[in-house]
Formats: structure tokens, C-alpha cells, sequence
């Protein structure tokens, strides 16, 4: 089923390069005497490096440099936000796969043969592995200013009046991290050029992030260097911050040969080093009353940022305040402690820790509808958000709150909710060890940046007319496979009434179009397209009086232009946009124009979690359907409804594309993607130990529900989808598993192993 969207229904910008094979990635670019850059990491997650030898490697065949802190042509402390860490390790290794030395040679192999050849000694130290732990007298100092990096909360009501309440609901409930498993890995080309800038060729959805970070490493003004984002294959939030990291190395690398260097990550790599969804513990106390209204909340959040800081405060800013879920509670507290360990470095990954709050918000809202004896609908439907109870946890009341009640009645109604719980019901009662369930999760999301990272929260184009009537169209957000080229071309196309295959919209490139701030937070739908929209608005100052003009008018009021054609209520005549266009250029207008877009100042304050925290949010659901193997611990899940407040679709396949790769890759992170480590090492760093779901294991129906209410603040109505897509696809997979098993659930992933443990009659507590 295709759900329809403004765009004719032509094939993606993208397609046909990729399903060619055709597209050109970073590992494609191939640049005159470029040379290949290779990284030796640590594989000790602890310790202090007390030697280290390159001399075999530097006299290694095809070996053009090799560097360490002590030779590193730019500035060896590269914090993103924090300054706690070095490009290349000085004398404290603090996870497994810091970096100890790069490597450029004339080919890969030689590099590689090289790496091996790079003689450390690294002395042990006792490292933290236990988030929990991390916090307490006498823990091993990952960073030497202490384990606790920040704290954000959420204060609201007084949630100590509530400890009468008739129901105290209170677990602990422990989530595992992800991997990204985009199918190419990180990497740079660095490119420098003859006049001393640079061009960087780079994988990446935040070109200007890795621009801005190339620059102060290099000690160049910005407008210096240069990137240019090759085609993407998938981000999920990996290609945020992380790239900048392999960029600088290839930077280094270039800087000290004078020539091109490509470093492409391999995946073993690129697997322990590279970000992960945070693992968190979520302690989750929930004061309710017998009839089922929810009194109070208090939630305390570990995130495990592994031993640097990355962006793992501002994903813990956003679990801080989505760790109450859509619903309306008069009494909250919110802990979220950001803490530094010696495990993988956690970072942004699609939902940006919502997923997992989610994870504990809705297993509770289920334990609630059983205490109480209610249905998971009916839960939500006495707690959540609505018009008559608009406000959410920050305080704030939301203009679309009534949407949240819809939701939960579209999704019911197409999930067939009553008829497949009555079915697993039916089917109990004939054999008691049948093991099927179902489970429900909602959420909130804001689908655009934080209050915290407002600043950011803008977006420019170009978009320019060319005189045979095509267009060119530069966006500063990115596509990573999200379908972002085809949304923007097809809001270009329907702002000037042309098809939208006359437009051709180009990945992006620092030196054309202003840095737009990071494709994150399902933001580029509103801040490319309300971009784009903007430029639109003055081509069509331009170009709507010319046309007003052919039809015989004295003013382009009421005058349209539809599928390329102008025309006015008023006469039959029509001219074409080709014609009109001839006539701009004829008169030498501006063909082209630069819309900018940035979302409104808000008021929030971060020591309470009070305010307008997000511009506008999204609704989102998941019911999921499954049968357990008790002895197998195996999990298959035979049926998923997703429904999605989206505002108004723009691409209807992208829209349907991105619900269905949401589903899967939250149903992977739910049930079998395991990142198992010893001392802080990945054990399973490939994909043949961690296990992604395989065509094999998509449910055999995945049904979608758009809710479309149009959002003020997006081009044509339209919300971004990307991540709520994938954020309660876990809550309600351990919904449904505990509905199959009979228990209460309070761990992800659900691997088979545990699954087995869990469904031990004697099982207790977390497996
Ligand atoms: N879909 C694909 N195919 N590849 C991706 O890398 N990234 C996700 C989501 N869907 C991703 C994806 C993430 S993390 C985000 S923030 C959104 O897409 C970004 O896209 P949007 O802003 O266009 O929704």
C-alpha cells in the first residue's frame, strides 16, 4: 500500500543511482596520488600507554607517515562540546579503540601490513564497566574531574504528597545500547588543495559539523575548508559528530604528506570505536490511584556515555524530558545523570535516548492497566495528553494535544486491538503454554532541536532557475537514505506549480549553501522545506507578476501556477512557466534565490524542565504482535501497527519507507542486537555475531496509520517522521513479550537467552 503525499508519485531523486549501484560513496572517490590512511587503536579499554614504537612501521614498504601525539600536525584536544579528548592518545587510554597512531601509505594493504608493525605497551588500570557503579566512593576516575559529567532535570508539582497513593508502581529497568549497522562505514577523503584550503569528500549528515571541527584542528578560518558530502549510505544518528573524528585523521594525515588521503573505517573498527545508542538505567517510581489516574512520577536516568563526552549530553537533555512519555501528571521529578565510563563511547542515535525512556515509561503504563484492571488503551487514554488536559511534562500546553486520543483510537481500531487480544485469550484458555502477545507503546517527540540546542535550529537553500525552466535547488540538510532529496525537491516543485522532476537537488556542499545546523531530531523536512519555501516565496515575487502580466492583468493576485502552467480564474488565457521564466531572464532578473528559515525563540529553564522545550512535537505509536518459543527463547514477531501524527505527508513511499525501516531496525534492537562486551572490548564487532534482523525476520505485516492535522510551523503542514518511526517499536515489543510470558520485563534486548531465563516458572527479576 502506498500512502499518497504532495509528490506525482515519481521515482526518488536517489533511486536509481543506488539500486544500481551507480551512487558514488566516500570508498568510491579516487583522487590523483591519494594516498590510504589506516588507524592503530587501542584494544584495552584502561590503562596508561608507557610505549610506544612506530620505527618499523615508518621504514614499511609504500609507508608515507606515520603520527603520534608527538608529531600530529593540528591541535590534539578535539572535544566537541567538552574538551576531555585527544585525537591521538598522549599518555591516558580510557576506552577501546582510542586512538595511538595513523598511518598513510601508497595502498590499504600496505597501510595495514604497517599497523602491525606499530610496537605499545599499554599498563592496565582498573576501569568502570558498571554504570551503576560508577558513581560511588572509590570508583575508578575515568575522567580525572570525576564520573558524573551532567545532570538535567525535571521539577514539577511535588511529587513527595504522592507517596499515599493507592498504587506505588517501581522498578528498575536496564536497556541495552545499538549499533548503527549503516551498511557503509565512516570515512573522509581529505583533499588539500594548491592555494592551501582544503576539500573534504565525507560521509557524514552534519557536513558543517565536520567543517567547523577540520577547521580548529587545522588552526584555518572556516572558509578555508571545504566539505562535501558524498552520498551517504545511512547514518541513524552515527554520522552526527562521529565522522569529524575519522575527517580530522585523514586531515593529519594529509597535512603531513601534501597529499590526498582516503580513510575508510573498516567495519570491526568502526564498530568498537565509532558512537552507540547510550545503554541506560532507568529507575522508574509511578504513584497512582485505584482508578487508574496517574498521581506522580519519579524517574532517575543513568546514561552510559562510555570516556568521553561527545553529544551524550544533549541526548540525555532529551530523554530528561520524554522520560514521562504523552501524558498529562501533575506531580514529576526527573534525574538524568550523564556519567563517563570505560565502555563504548554512546552518542546520537535515531530518538536520541527516547527509545529507551520509552522502554520503562510504557512497561509501567501496562503494569499500571493490570493493577488496575483496565486495558492499555483505556491507561492511556485516562492519563494521556488531550484537549481538555493539553499539558505535557515541561509545563507547556500543546496546541495538539486532542491528536494524542485520535492516535490511540487509529491505532486501536487498525491493530484490531480486541480481536487479536480476545484471539490470544481464546487460544491460552484451549492450551495454557501457548505463548502469544501483544503490546502497545506511545510516545511523544519533539521533531525538532532542544531548547538547549535552539541556536542551531535554522536551515538555508538555494534555489535557482535556470533559463530553459529546470532548477537547481542547494539544501544545508542531508540525505542519508531518509528520503530528505526527494521531500525537499518535491516542496520546491509544488512551491512553484512545476513537476517535480524538472528539479534536481544536490547533496550538500559547505562552500554553496549556509550552514544549516545538524539533519538530526527529524528536523529536515521543517528546516530544508520551510528553506526551501522561503526561496520559493521570492522567485515567486518575481515570477508571478510576469505571468500576471501574459494573462492580461494588472496585478498577480489570485494567479496560480499549476503543473507548469499560470492561470487566473478571472480568463481562460494561460502562459506556461517556461515562458515566464524566458521573460525573467529576458529582463535580467534574479534567477535564483536564498530562503532561510529558523525556529522561534522559546522560554525553558533547564533547572526545572520547565518551559517550551521542543518548537512543536509528534505523536507516535506501536502495537506489536508476538508468538515466544518458551524452550528457544526465540521471539517472532508476526504483525506490527504503527500509526504517526504527521502533519502532511510530502513523499508517500519515503514516508511509508521510513515507518517500515523504523520497525525493523527497532524490532533488531529489541530482540537479537547485542553489544556484548568484556572490560569495555566489543566481543562481537561484525555482522556475523551481532545480529541485525535479515529480510527472514520482518514481521509478515506491517500496517501504517497517518494522522494528518497540519502543523503551523512545517512546509505545507508537514512534521518530520525519521525517528518517531522507530522510538516505541522497543516499549511495545517488551510490552508484547511480557503480555506473552505472563510477567513483568525490564530488560532490552530481548535475545533468546534471556527470553529462555524469563520464561522459567522459577525465573526472578532482571535475567
Ligand atoms: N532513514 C534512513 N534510511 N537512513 C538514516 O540514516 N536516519 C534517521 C531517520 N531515518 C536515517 C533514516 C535519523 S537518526 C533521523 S534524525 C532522521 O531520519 C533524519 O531525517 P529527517 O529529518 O528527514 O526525518
Amino acid at each position: 500500500m502506498t500512502h499518497p503525499g504532495l509528490d506525482s508519485g515519481a521515482p526518488r531523486p536517489d533511486a536509481a543511482t543506488k539500486a544500481m549501484g551507480r551512487a558514488r560513496y566516500c570508498a568510491d572517490v579516487q583522487l590523483t596520488g591519494m594516498l590510504h590512511g589506516v588507524i592503530v587503536a587501542s584494544p584495552v579499554a584502561s590503562g596508561i600507554l608507557s610505549g610506544l614504537d612506530v620505527s618499523a612501521a615508518e621504514a614499511a614498504p609504500g609507508v608515507v607517515a606515520v603520527l603520534t601525539a608527538a608529531n600530529l600536525p593540528g591541535n590534539n584536544r578535539v572535544g566537541l562540546i567538552f574538551d576531555d579528548q585527544p585525537l591521538l592518545v598522549t599518555d591516558r587510554v580510557r576506552m577501546a579503540g582510542d586512538r595511538l597512531a595513523l598511518i598513510a601509505a601508497t595502498t590499504l594493504e600496505a597501510a595495514q601490513r604497517a599497523a602491525r608493525l606499530v610496537k605499545f605497551t599499554i599498563d592496565p588500570l582498573p576501569g568502570v564497566h558498571d554504570v551503576r557503579r560508577a558513581l560511588e566512593p572509590g570508583a575508578p576516575l575515568v575522567q580525572e574531574q570525576g564520573n558524573l559529567l551532567k545532570e538535567f532535570f525535571v521539577k514539577r508539582g511535588a511529587p513527595q504528597t504522592c507517596r499515599d497513593a493507592d498504587l506505588v508502581l517501581e522498578d528498575e529497568f536496564v536497556i541495552g545500547g545499538q549499533e548503527h549497522a549503516y551498511l557503509e562505514t565512516q570515512g573522509t577523503v581529505a583533499e588539500p588543495q594548491p592555494d592551501g584550503s582544503w576539500l573534504l569528500h565525507s560521509t557524514t549528515q552534519c557536513p558543517f559539523y565536520i567543517r567547523g571541527r577540520v577547521a580548529r584542528f587545522l588552526g584555518l578560518p572556516i572558509s578555508r575548508v571545504r566539505v562535501r558530502q558524498t552520498v551517504t549510505g545511512g547514518g541513524f544518528g552515527g554520522k552526527e559528530d562521529y565522522p569529524d573524528e575519522p575527517a580530522m585523521c585523514a586531515a593529519a594525515l594529509a597535512k603531513a604528506t601534501g597529499r590526498p588521503v582516503s580513510l575508510i573505517l573498516p567495519r570491526d573498527q568502526d564498530m568498537q570505536m565509532s558512537t552507540k545508542r547510550h545503554a541506560m538505567v532507568v529507575r522508574h517510581k509511578l504513584y497512582a490511584s485505584l482508578s487508574g489516574r496517574i498521581r506522580g512520577v519519579e524517574v532517575q536516568v543513568l546514561v552510559d556515555a562510555g570516556a568521553y563526552a561527545g553529544l551524550s549530553t544533549v541526548v540525555a537533555e532529551r530523554a530528561n524530558i520524554s522520560s514521562v512519555g504523552p501524558y498529562d501528571i501533575e506531580h514529576v521529578s526527573v534525574l538524568t545523570q550523564v556519567i563517563y565510563t570505560n565502555n563504548l563511547f554512546g552518542g546520537p542515535y535515531r530518538g536520541f535516548g527516547a527509545p529507551q525512556v520509552a522502554a520503562a515509561h510504557e512497561a509501567q503504563m501496562d503494569r499500571l492497566a493490570r493493577a488496575v484492571g483496565q486495558d492499555p488503551f483505556e491507561i492511556r487514554r485516562i492519563n494521556g495528553v488531550s484537549a481538555k488536559n493539553p499539558e505535557f511534562t515541561s509545563g507547556e500546553a500543546l496546541p495538539q494535544a486532542h491528536l494524542y486520543g485520535k492516535l490511540l483510537d487509529e491505532l486501536e481500531e487498525k491493530s484490531g486491538w480486541k480481536r487479536e487480544k480476545a484471539a490470544i485469550a481464546a487460544a491460552r484458555e484451549a492450551d495454557p503454554g501457548a505463548c502469544e502477545g501483544i503490546g502497545l507503546a506511545t510516545i511523544i517527540y519533539g521533531v525538532n532541536l532542544h531548547w538547549g540546542g535552539q541556536r542551531l535550529d535554522r536551515g538555508g537553500a538555494y534555489v535557482l532557475i535556470q533559463a530553459d525552466g529546470t532548477v537547481n535547488a542547494a539544501v544545508g540538510i542531508t540525505e542519508m537514505g531518509q528520503g530528505a532529496l526527494a521531500a525537499m525537491r518535491t516542496i520546491c516543485a509544488a512551491g512553484l506549480g512545476i513537476d517535480e522532476t524538472r528539479v534536481q537537488i544536490t547533496e550538500v556542499d559547505t562552500a554553496l549553501v549556509p550552514d544549516s545546523g545538524p539533519t538530526v531530531a527529524s528536523r529536515a523536512t521543517v528546516s530544508g522545506g520551510n528553506a526551501v519555501l522561503d526561496a520559493v516565496r521570492q522567485l515567486n515575487e518575481r515570477l508571478l507578476p510576469l505571468a500576471a502580466g501574459k494573462l492580461g492583468l494588472s496585478g498577480p493576485e489570485g494567479v496560480v501556477c499549476r503543473d507548469g502552467v499560470y492561470s487566473h480564474p478571472s480568463t481562460t488565457v494561460t502562459t506556461t512557466f517556461n515562458e515566464v521564466v524566458a521573460l525573467l531572464y529576458g529582463r535580467r532578473q534574479n534567477p535564483g534565490a536564498l530562503g532561510w528559515f529558523m525556529s522561534p525563540e522559546r522560554e525553558y529553564d533547564p533547572a526545572t524542565g520547565q518551559g517550551r522545550a521542543y518548537a512543536f512535537y509528534t505523536f507516535g505509536g506501536h502495537v506489536v504482535r508476538v508468538r515466544v518459543d518458551r524452550a528457544t527463547g526465540l521471539v517472532t514477531v508476526r504483525e506490527v501497527t504503527a500509526a504517526h501524527d504527521v502533519g502532511k505527508i510530502i513523499h508517500g513511499l519515503s514516508a511509508e519507507g521510513q515507518v517500515q525501516g523504523g520497525v525493523v531496525q527497532g524490532l533488531g534492537w529489541a530482540l537479537s542486537e547485542e553489544l556484548k562486551l568484556d572490560a569495555g572490548r566489543l566481543k562481537n564487532p561484525g555482522f556475523t555475531d551481532y545480529l541485525i534482523p535479515s529480510s527472514m525476520d520482518i514481521p509478515e505485516r506491517i500496517n501504517i496509520v497517518f494522522l494528518e492535522e497540519p502543523e503551523d510551523q512545517g512546509p505545507f503542514g508537514a512534521k518530520g517522521l525519521g525517528e518517531p518511526s522507530f522510538i516505541s517499536v522497543g516499549a511495545a515489543t517488551l510490552n508484547a513479550v511480557s503480555h506473552a510470558l505472563g510477567r513483568d520485563v525490564s530488560v532490552l534486548p530481548l535475545t533468546p537467552e534471556r527470553v529462555v531465563g524469563l520464561a522459567r516458572p522459577d525465573a526472578e527479576g532482571t535475567p
